[in-house]
C-alpha cells in the first residue's frame, strides 16, 4: 500500500478583505460570544466531573471562554484502563485503517474545522493569525499526512531473505500504554504526541498543558470524528504531578511521549528509573526539552538578513518557541548597520490582542510565565554588565503583555545568556571581530542546551567552521535563517544535550520509537 504522496499544507495568508480573514474573524466572534464547557475523553465516555475551572486568554485574562474540568485520580486511573481495554483490537487493526483515521482527521483540519482550530489556538493560547496558521492548521495537517506515510515506509522495511529461508520484520505496537505530556506552545505538537504513538498501533492517555486545553478538545474533536475508537486516546485534564506519579508506577506504562521543561523531564526519568522493576519492557522515553538557542553572526554576515533572523527568531509568538532565539553573538564592526536594521523593524511592531490581525506580539501565556519573564528583564534593568537597549516594559492589567525586548551585554556568560527564559526577550553580546573560532567555543559552552541554532554569514569557510564547532550545540542548525520554523518533512525537529532524545518529530526516527519489531525467521 501506498498512502498519497504528502506535500506541505499551503499557508492561508490572511490578507485584509480576503475570504479566509472574514471566515476567521466570524469564527472569533462565534466562539469569543460562547461559554463551552470542555469534557475530558475517556473511553466511549465524555466526562464534565471534577473541579470546574475557566479557561480565558492570556490577552484578555477577565473573559471566559469557557469551562474544564479537572480530573483527579480516579480520572488517571480510568484513562489508563480505559486505554488498556482499548489496546488488543487496535493493536491488531491493519495499519491501513489506523492510517486512514488519520489521513481523513488531516483532511478534516485543512477543511471544516482549519478555522476552529486556529481560532482556538488564538483565543486560548494568544498566537497571532499567522502563528496559529502555521502550527494549528499546517504543521499538525503535514504531521499527520507526513507520518502517515513515514509509517508506510517503516512497515515496508524487510530483511533480506533466500530460497530457503523466509525472515520478515513485524512493527508491533509498544505492550502496554504510552503517556503522552504535551505543551502549551504549539497545538501541532500537543496533538502529534498522542497522534504519532496512536498511530503506529499504541494506545495512549494524553495529558495537556492546562493552558492549551481548548484547542486539544478541537483536536480531540477532529480524531475523534474521523473515526479513532473510543479508548485509544484517553484525553485527561489533571494536575501533572499526581498523574506522573499513576502513570510511571503503573506496570503496563510502555512509554513517555513528552514536550516541556527540562526539569519535568529529568524527573520523569528517575521516577521511570526508580521503577523499572515493576515494567513488562523497558519504557521509551522520548521528550523534547528546553533550549537556550543562538544566533552566531560573522563579519561577513548580510546585516539586513541577520536584522530580520533576530527579529522573527526572538519574537514570534512572544519568543515562547523552544527554537526561539535568545542569546546572539555579534561582531562589533557589524553592530551598528544590524541594529539599525533591526530597531527600525522592531519600532514597527505592533503590541495587542490577537483580533486586531495586524498585532505581531500578542500575550505571555500566563502569569506565572509573565512573573518569571519580567523578573529576567528586572534583574538586567539592575546590572552592571548590561542594558535592556528596546523595550523592557510590562504590563499584566488587562492580559499578559511584555514588550519585545532587547539586552545588550559585555558578559557572554550573563544570566540572560544562559538561562532559558522562554518570553520575547533577547540578549545580544558583541565580539571582537578577530574573535570568531573563540566565540563559537563561548556559544558551544555558553549553555547546557542544544536545540536549535543559527549561523549568519557569506563566507563558506565561515560557514564550514562554524558548522564543524557546533556540531553537538544544536539538533536543528540553520545557515543564514532564523532558528525557528522547522517544516514537517523538510527539517525533522530535535536536539541533544539537556534539550532532549533528540528523537526527531516530523520524521519516521520519530516513529521508529512507538514500535517494538519481531523478526521472524522461517525454514522451508
Ligand atoms: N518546531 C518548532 C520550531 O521549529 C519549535 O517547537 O520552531
Amino acid at each position: 500500500f501506498n498512502v498519497p504522496t504528502p506535500k506541505n499544507e499551503p499557508i492561508l495568508g490572511y490578507a485584509p478583505n480576503s475570504k479566509e480573514r472574514v471566515s476567521l474573524k466570524a469564527k472569533l466572534a462565534e466562539m469569543k460570544s460562547q461559554v463551552i464547557e470542555v469534557p475530558m475523553f475517556i473511553g466511549s465516555e465524555e466526562l464534565k466531573e471534577g473541579k470546574k475551572l475557566p479557561l480565558t486568554s492570556p490577552h484578555d485574562h477577565q473573559h471566559v471562554l469557557g469551562y474544564y474540568y479537572e480530573g483527579d485520580a480516579s480520572h488517571v486511573n480510568k484513562a489508563i484502563d480505559s486505554s488498556l481495554a482499548a489496546r488488543e483490537k487496535w493493536a491488531n487493526m491493519s495499519w491501513e485503517h489506523r492510517v486512514s483515521i488519520f489521513l481523513k482527521a488531516a483532511d478534516l483540519s485543512a477543511s471544516k474545522y482549519r478555522m476552529e482550530l486556529n481560532a482556538a489556538t488564538m483565543l486560548g493560547q494568544s498566537k497571532n493569525a499567522f502563528q496559529a496558521e502555521i502550527d494549528s492548521a499546517c504543521e499538525w495537517i503535514d504531521f499527520l499526512r507526513f507520518n502517515a506515510h513515514f509509517a508506510t515506509q517503516i512497515y515496508a522495511q524487510q530483511p533480506e531473505s533466500s530460497e530457503y529461508v523466509w525472515n520478515r520484520s513485524e512493527y508491533r505496537p509498544l505492550e502496554g500504554f504510552v503517556f503522552a505530556v504535551t505543551p502549551f506552545n504549539f497545538t501541532a505538537i500537543a496533538g502529534n504526541l498522542p497522534a504519532s504513538a496512536a498511530l503506529m498501533g499504541n494506545v495512549v492517555v494524553w495529558k495537556p498543558s492546562p493552558t492549551q486545553i481548548y484547542s486539544a478538545y478541537v483536536l480531540m474533536k477532529i480524531l475523534k470524528e474521523a473515526g479513532l475508537p473510543d479508548g485509544v486516546i484517553n484525553l485527561i485534564y489533571t494536575d501533572g504531578p499526581l498523574t506522573g506519579d499513576i502513570a510511571f508506577r503503573h506496570p503496563e506504562f510502555a512509554g513517555v511521549h513528552f514536550t516541556g521543561s527540562t526539569k519535568v523531564f529529568q524527573h520523569i526519568w528517575k521516577t521511570i528509573g526508580e521503577n523499572i522493576h515493576i515494567y513488562k519492557s523497558y519504557p521509551r522515553i522520548v521528550g523534547e526539552t528546553g533550549g537556550k538557542d543562538f544566533v552566531v553572526a560573522h563579519t561577513s554576515a548580510d546585516t539586513k538578513a541577520l536584522a530580520v533572523g533576530l527579529l522573527r527568531g526572538a519574537f514570534e509568538f512572544q519568543g515562547q518557541k523552544c527554537s526561539a532565539a535568545s542569546r546572539a553573538y555579534i561582531p562589533k564592526s557589524l553592530w551598528e548597520s544590524t541594529w539599525e536594521y533591526f530597531s527600525k523593524d522592531l519600532a514597527e511592531l505592533k503590541m495587542g490582542s490577537v483580533e486586531d490581525f495586524s498585532n505581531f506580539v500578542t500575550a505571555v501565556i500566563d502569569e506565572k510565565a509573565f512573573d518569571k519573564i519580567a523578573s529576567y528583564i528586572d534583574w538586567a534593568k539592575n546590572s552592571d554588565t548590561a542594558k535592556v537597549i528596546a523595550g523592557g516594559s510590562y504590563d499584566k492589567s488587562k492580559g499578559y503583555f511584555i514588550q519585545p525586548t532587547v539586552i545588550l551585554t559585555e558578559d557572554p556568560k550573563f544570566t540572560t545568556m544562559t538561562e532559558e527564559i522562554f518570553g520575547p526577550v533577547l540578549t545580544i553580546y558583541l565580539y571582537e571581530d578577530d574573535q570568531f573560532e573563540e566565540t563559537l567555543h563561548l556559544v558551544d559552552t555558553t549553555s547546557p542546551y542544544a536545540l536549535t541554532g543559527a549561523i549568519f554569514s557569506q563566507d563558506r569557510y565561515a560557514i564550514e567552521l562554524a558548522t564543524k564547532k557546533l556540531t553537538n550545540a544544536a539538533g536543528n542548525f540553520y545557515i543564514n535563517d532564523k532558528p525557528t520554523g522547522a517544516v514537517v518533512g523538510q527539517q525533522p525537529f530535535g536536539g541533544g544535550r539537556a534539550s532532549g532524545t533528540n528523537d526527531k518529530a516530523g520524521s519516521s526516527l520519530n516513529l521508529l520509537r512507538w514500535v517494538s519489531p519481531r523478526t521472524i525467521k522461517e525454514n522451508f
